[in-house]
Parts: C-alpha cells; sequence; structure tokens
C-alpha cells in the first residue's frame, strides 16, 4: 500500500473511536445517518485518489454546496454584480442567523445561509427549473460524475426549512434577493439535498484547489478567478463562527455540512473531504475537524 493512504488508513483507524458530537436532527431525515459512518478521501493534482472507511457512503452535500454555487454565480455575474447581492465579510454568527447589511440589505457572506440562499437566485436561469438545472450540472462537473437528488432529504427539509424561508423573505424585502423568496429558498432545499460520497467531495474539493479544472475529468468547471475567489471565502467564512480558529489550527479553505461532510483544499495540492455525522455544538463533523487538525499539523498543511 501507498504511504498516502496508510497515513489516511491510520488516521482512521485512530479517530474511529472518537464518540463525540450528535447527528443533526433539525432536519428529520438527517437525524437517519449512521453516526459510524466514516470515510476520508483525498485527490491529488495529478487526479490520484487516495482513500479510507467508508468514502463511499451516500450522504446529502448540504451546506458544502455553498462554495460550489457561489464559483457558478461569480461566473454567470462576475465578481462586482455579485458582491452587490453578497458580501464577503465573516459574519461571527451562526449558519443560520438573520444577516442584513445595513444600508445594502445584503447578507455577510456566501457560506451562511441567508448568503447561500442569495447566491443561488443569482445563478442566471429562465426560471427555478432551469436554476437547479444548471446547479445540478456544475455540481456534477465538479465531481466528474452526474450527481442527483435525495427527494426524502429535500422533503424533510422544505417541510420544515421555514427560517430559512424567512431569510428569504427578510433579504426580499431589504432588496438584496434577486428571485422570489419561496423560490429561492427551495432551489437552495434541492441543492442542499444533492447526493454526494466522501469520494466525491474531495473530487469537487481538488477541482477548487486546481484552479477550476476537475484534475480527475481534465474539463474546466469554473474560471480560475471564480476558482480562487471561492477558495478565498472559504478560508475567512467557511467554518462559520469557528472560521478563525480553524484558520489558526488547520491553516486551510473549508467549508463543513450538517450531514456531517467537511472539504478542504490546499491551493495546487490536494483537496481532501471527511465524512462523519456526528456535529459538534456549533455544527461541525467532530471526526472530520479532528482529522483536518492532525493532518494539518503532520503534514505541513498550513498555508500561511
Ligand atoms: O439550510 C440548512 O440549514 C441546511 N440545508 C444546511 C446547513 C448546513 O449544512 C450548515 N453547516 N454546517
Amino acid at each position: 500500500m501507498d504511504p498516502e493512504t496508510d497515513a489516511l488508513n491510520e488516521l482512521h483507524r485512530r479517530l474511529s473511536g472518537l464518540r463525540d458530537g450528535r447527528v443533526a436532527d433539525y432536519i428529520p431525515q438527517l437525524a437517519l445517518a449512521d453516526p459510524d459512518d466514516f470515510g476520508i478521501a483525498l485527490v491529488s493534482m495529478g487526479g490520484n485518489t487516495y482513500r479510507a472507511g467508508k468514502a463511499d457512503s451516500v450522504f446529502t452535500l448540504q451546506s458544502v454546496s455553498k462554495p460550489f454555487v457561489y464559483a457558478l454565480a461569480l461566473g454567470d455575474l462576475g465578481p462586482r454584480e455579485t458582491l452587490r447581492h453578497v458580501g464577503v465579510e465573516p459574519s461571527g454568527n451562526a449558519f443560520n442567523a438573520i444577516s442584513l447589511e445595513p444600508g445594502t440589505g445584503r447578507p455577510a457572506n456566501p457560506m451562511i445561509n441567508a448568503g447561500a440562499i442569495a447566491t443561488t437566485a443569482l445563478v442566471r436561469a429562465d426560471g427555478p427549473a432551469e436554476r437547479f438545472g444548471r446547479i445540478l450540472a456544475c455540481l456534477s462537473a465538479f465531481a466528474g460524475r452526474t450527481l442527483d437528488v435525495d427527494e426524502d432529504v429535500y422533503a424533510s427539509e422544505a417541510a420544515t426549512g421555514d427560517r430559512n424561508r424567512a431569510l428569504a423573505y427578510l433579504m426580499r424585502s431589504a432588496g438584496s434577493l434577486r428571485a422570489d423568496p419561496a423560490e429561492a429558498a427551495d432551489t437552495y432545499f434541492r441543492q442542499c439535498a444533492v447526493r454526494v460520497t466522501a469520494a466525491d467531495l474531495a473530487v469537487m474539493a481538488a477541482t477548487l484547489a486546481n484552479g477550476g479544472r476537475n484534475p480527475v475529468t481534465g474539463v474546466r468547471v469554473v474560471a480560475e478567478p471564480d476558482a480562487v475567489r471561492t477558495l478565498a471565502v472559504m478560508a475567512t467564512c467557511g467554518m462559520y463562527d469557528g472560521a478563525g480558529q480553524w484558520l489558526l489550527d488547520v491553516g486551510l479553505p473549508a467549508k463543513s455540512g450538517v450531514s456531517g461532510g467537511l472539504i478542504a483544499a490546499s491551493p495546487g495540492r490536494f483537496g481532501v473531504a471527511v465524512h462523519s455525522p456526528p456535529l459538534d455544538a456549533s455544527g461541525k463533523p467532530v471526526r472530520a475537524v479532528a482529522a483536518l487538525g492532525e493532518m494539518a499539523e503532520r503534514f505541513g498543511l498550513h498555508i500561511m
């Protein structure tokens, strides 16, 4: 076995014993996740994949969708127009906080729910079906295979997502949301319910690390400046109210989601993904945070 896989297996074995955290249940369908599911995958710029544990377990993207849809919106509108609707400053608040900048009504950044809903509404389309079609095609190109929606998770979030709908209506009344609030929230619920594996997420992260070109398929998914901008916003805002501590400890742009997925990108080197459903109090997957912390220290990954 190669040394990379050896190192991932060793890390996986040790962290499997971590029993902290709780599986998210505020979206009822997510509560069905197996807390022992735990996979790690890493994809190099040469397109090589290394994996440990259950890297093929299927789960939904949730907030890990946000950076990829932001990159798509940047490509559609350009950075200046995108910035008119969504800021790029860390909010210091929880992922589901109300976020309306005084004066502009913009949400603080595209990584919190409010900013992600505003970003989804920016994707160019002639209506919600085309908008989601473009989002799904883009996520699929990042992953290098055709992805689909977990209809049960979508329905579960649509049935319980009133807080996100409220965020959309607040932004509409403040003048920052470009689409109908109910439609924007619904499209966002669908993007959160797209099914992936840790192996997919590692390819997606590696595509950002590779300047927007998928290192496995060779396909250019987004323009290099948009990939770089997305990584910059992940670095400052991807881990919500823990973003500062994360950058101090791990030092890589990253994004987590409530289904237990977490991606991190080492620009020009690799993309890495961990999946493990139990979350800490701020909604970050416990084993994934531990795995990235150890990898950063052992392999000197910190970009600073
Ligand atoms: O909007 C929500 O609450 C979920 N669909 C996604 C939130 C999420 O993943 C936050 N991540 N840590």
